[in-house]
């Protein structure tokens, strides 16, 4: 299978490439252009007007398999990925069970290569079934295919544990991907701490709750040298914290949601529960805290915490909600918003979906360099589309962003040289 992606610009941020040119892919593989004399028996698309991007990887999405498949299951989940110009995610462990043994992240990784439209690269949990107290086998979840270590959803609040899953993830270069929340601090919160929940009558979350946990973890980070990426953070504070251990040489990294990086608390106002996630949507003076930290390299991916949910668990009074944005399929276009607005360089954005997370987490992707997997997303940066979740291959219609007009959407997406999506819509069975 020859394709031959014509007339687009290229944004290969890894290879410092921002320019109009052609892309091969021959067999599966990227190739080189250079060597190739006759295009004739390429099958090829047309990529005028639009931007060529190696495949973006999300490495914080919630599939819902094994366990909750009214929520998601992997193939709903990578559909949605895909129609999202997603073609890697790493999938979180809260399953039923949970991903905390060779076993469970054998089936993910078995489920989404027989029925996955994307790559799958789950994440084990830390602690045994989730619950903070004893590690789980991660030597057994790394042979498995585990990339990362998190009990997401919830923080590991005994330091101890921390402190040891930092120091036995060295041996295997594996980030432990933690969700700082102080359950104390949290407790019964349903949005931020600040104005607005004083005008809505909703119990806050304060800033110091996601803060304190991750100045701990940092602390925790430099005593045992392991490497801790912070999850979907959302405040000013954490912004600081990480800028300064980054300069102080320590191995903490860090992503933030599109959601965190646009909208406000603010929001909540509709009492819509589709605004209720965890961490909450923060104030002004937070979001233009994680813009400057995606600017400056603090932050070093975009993630969606896709967290989709069924209607009976967002249909209802907002303090019986559950947490959570199901974002693959608004990601990239939201972001493409920022860049329309001038908040964010193009080329930056692309790196924070690609090289961003590759980094993270020492995989070989995000980069259009010839011999590599034949990921590519492309974004058409002039498509204008009003939100609908109706039209959401994700289970989970609960969006923030619902009746929103964005203007530019991924627009095809090629897995390992497949052509998955035409015009947004998935095109292969
Ligand atoms: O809003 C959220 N939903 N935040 C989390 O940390 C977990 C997630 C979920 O699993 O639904
Ligand atoms: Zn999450």
């Amino acid at each position: 299978m020859k394709l031959l992606i014509r007339g687009g610009k290229v944004v290969d941020p890894a290879n410092g490439i921002n320019d109009g040119r052609d892309v091969a892919i021959i067999d599966g593989k990227l190739a080189g252009l250079n060597g190739i004399s006759d295009l004739s028996d390429f099958q090829v698309i047309d990529a005028t007007g639009k931007i060529v991007c190696p495949g973006f990887i999300d490495m914080h999405v919630h599939l819902r398999e094994p366990g909750f498949e009214y929520k998601e299951d992997i193939v709903t989940g990578t559909r949605a990925a895909a129609a999202g110009g997603i073609t890697t995610v790493c999938c979180m462990p809260n399953t039923e069970p949970v991903i905390d043994n060779a076993a469970v992240a054998s089936f993910v990784v078995d489920r989404a290569r027989k029925a996955g439209l994307v790559n799958v690269l789950p994440i084990g949990a830390i602690t045994k079934k989730q619950e903070g107290n004893e590690l789980s086998e991660i030597g057994e979840l790394v042979s498995a295919g585990c990339v990362a270590v998190s009990d997401d959803g919830k923080p590991v609040m005994k330091a101890d544990i921390m402190r040891n899953a930092l120091d036995y993830t060295k041996m295997f270069g594996l980030p432990v991907l933690s969700h700082c929340e102080d359950l104390a601090l949290a407790a019964d919160g349903q949005m931020h701490e600040g104005y607005y929940s004083t005008i809505y009558g909703l119990k806050g979350i304060p800033t110091a709750a996601e803060e304190v946990m991750a100045a701990r973890d940092i602390i925790l980070a430099r005593l045992t040298g392991g490497h801790v990426h912070i999850c979907h953070i959302s405040t000013r504070g954490s912004v600081e914290l990480i800028r300064q251990a980054k300069k102080d040489g320590i191995k903490v990294t860090c992503e933030a949601t599109p959601h965190h990086l646009t909208l406000t608390d603010e929001l909540v106002g509709s009492y819509d529960a589709d605004t209720k996630v965890n961490p909450p949507l923060r104030s002004t003076e937070h979001v233009e805290a994680l813009l400057e930290g995606l600017n400056d390299g603090t932050i070093d991916c975009i993630v969606t915490d896709h967290a989709p949910h069924h209607l009976e668990s967002k249909d209802c009074e907002y303090n019986l909600a559950a947490f959570g944005i199901s974002g693959l399929e608004t990601s990239v276009a939201v972001c493409m918003n920022l860049v329309n607005q001038g908040k964010l360089s193009l080329e930056k954005m692309v790196s924070l979906y690609t090289t961003g997370p590759a980094n993270v987490l020492g995989i070989d992707k995000g980069t259009l360099t010839p011999g590599m997997a034949a990921d590519v997303t492309i974004i058409d940066p002039e498509k204008v589309k009003i939100v609908d979740p109706a039209e959401f291959y994700s289970r989970g219609k609960n969006s923030a962003f619902k009746g929103m007009k964005l203007k530019g959407w991924p627009v095809t997406t090629i897995v390992a040289g497949n052509v998955v999506t035409e015009n947004g819509r998935i095109v292969t069975p």
